[in-house]
C-alpha cells in the first residue's frame, strides 16, 4: 500500500485557525467516499483526475466541496456526509492497521463486513481496544469525528463490562468511582458497578492505555474478559463482527457529534 506523502508546510498553515473548510484533492476523494486512500492517490498519480478542468498529479491541490473535480471524466461531488460503522471486535485482532503480529486487524474484520456502497471511503478507526478486548468498535470516514469521540473534554461516555476474579465489594466500586492515581497520572471520576457476582460494569470517559484493566487491577480485581457494549447512549446492537451503519440522528444524538460545529479538519498524521 502506498503510503501518504507529508503535506506540504503551506497547507498546514493553512488548516490551522479559522481557514476556511476545505481539503487536499486526496483525502477529499477519500472522505467523500470516491476513492479508498490508496486508490486516490494512484488515480492521481496516474493523471485520471482533473480539478477545474486541468489534470493534476499532485495530491495536496486544495479542494473544496464546491470545486470542480472528475476521475476518469466523471464529475464526482466531494461533500463530506459524516458515516459512521459500528463493529462488533472479535476477541484476537489488533486495533492497528499494520499486523506487526501478524494475527489479523480490526480493518481486516471491518474489510469482510463492508457491504460494496461503503468500500469507496478511507475508514479511521475511532479509538483502539485491546487484543484481547471484545465489542463495540466504530469507525469513521471523518477525522473530525475521531477528535470528538476521543478527546476527554468531551466527556462521552465508553461502557465496559469486565469479567473479573476476585470479590467485588462495595469499597472496592467506590474507589473505581471516586477515580485514582495510575503510573501515568490521575483518572477522571467513573461510574462503577456490580453485575452479578464476578463482573463490574465500568464507564470511563477516558481512553487511556489499558485503562479499565489497570483500573480494576488497583483494587485487586484482575480483569480476565473485558467487553465494550457502549459509547455515549449507542448500545451495540450487532453480532461479533457484524456491521452497520449508524444514522445521521445516531451520530447526533447517542454520539453528540455536531458535524457543523466542528469545522477544522487535525492535520495529516
Ligand atoms: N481498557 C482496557 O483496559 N482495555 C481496552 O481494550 C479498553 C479499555
Amino acid at each position: 500500500m502506498r503510503s501518504m506523502p507529508r503535506p506540504p508546510k503551506w497547507l498546514l498553515a493553512a488548516r490551522t485557525g479559522n481557514a476556511p473548510p476545505g481539503d487536499w484533492l486526496s483525502r477529499a476523494l477519500s472522505r467523500a467516499g470516491v476513492l479508498r486512500p490508496d486508490e486516490a492517490l494512484a488515480a492521481i498519480d496516474a493523471g485520471r483526475v482533473k480539478v477545474g478542468g486541468k489534470v493534476t498529479t499532485k495530491p495536496f491541490t486544495p479542494v473544496t466541496a464546491q470545486t470542480e473535480v472528475t476521475v476518469d471524466g466523471q464529475p464526482v461531488r466531494l461533500e463530506t456526509v459524516t458515516r459512521v460503522l459500528v463493529l462488533n471486535k472479535p476477541k484476537g485482532v489488533v486495533s492497528a492497521a499494520k499486523d506487526d503480529q501478524k494475527v489479523g486487524t480490526v480493518f481486516d474484520v471491518l474489510d469482510a463486513a463492508l457491504p460494496e456502497p461503503l468500500r469507496g471511503y478511507g475508514w479511521h478507526a475511532v479509538g483502539r481496544l485491546d487484543r484481547d478486548t471484545t465489542g463495540l468498535l466504530l469507525f469513521t470516514n471523518d477525522e473530525r469525528f475521531v477528535a470528538h469521540a476521543t478527546s476527554p473534554d468531551r466527556h462521552l461516555p465508553k461502557r465496559y463490562v469486565a469479567q473479573v476474579y476476585g470479590e467485588v465489594t462495595k469499597e472496592k466500586l467506590a474507589t473505581l468511582a471516586r477515580g485514582m492515581t495510575l503510573d501515568d497520572g490521575p483518572t477522571r471520576p467513573a461510574k462503577a458497578e456490580a453485575r452479578g457476582a464476578g463482573a463490574v460494569v465500568l464507564t470511563l470517559v477516558e481512553g487511556r492505555h489499558h485503562q479499565a484493566k489497570r483500573m480494576l487491577g488497583a483494587v485487586g480485581l484482575s480483569a480476565h474478559a473485558l467487553h465494550r457494549e457502549a459509547i455515549g447512549s449507542l448500545v451495540l446492537d450487532v453480532p461479533e463482527r457484524g456491521l452497520r451503519e449508524l444514522s445521521q440522528e445516531e451520530i447526533a444524538a447517542a454520539l453528540r457529534f455536531d458535524p457543523v460545529a466542528r469545522q477544522s479538519l487535525p492535520e495529516a498524521r
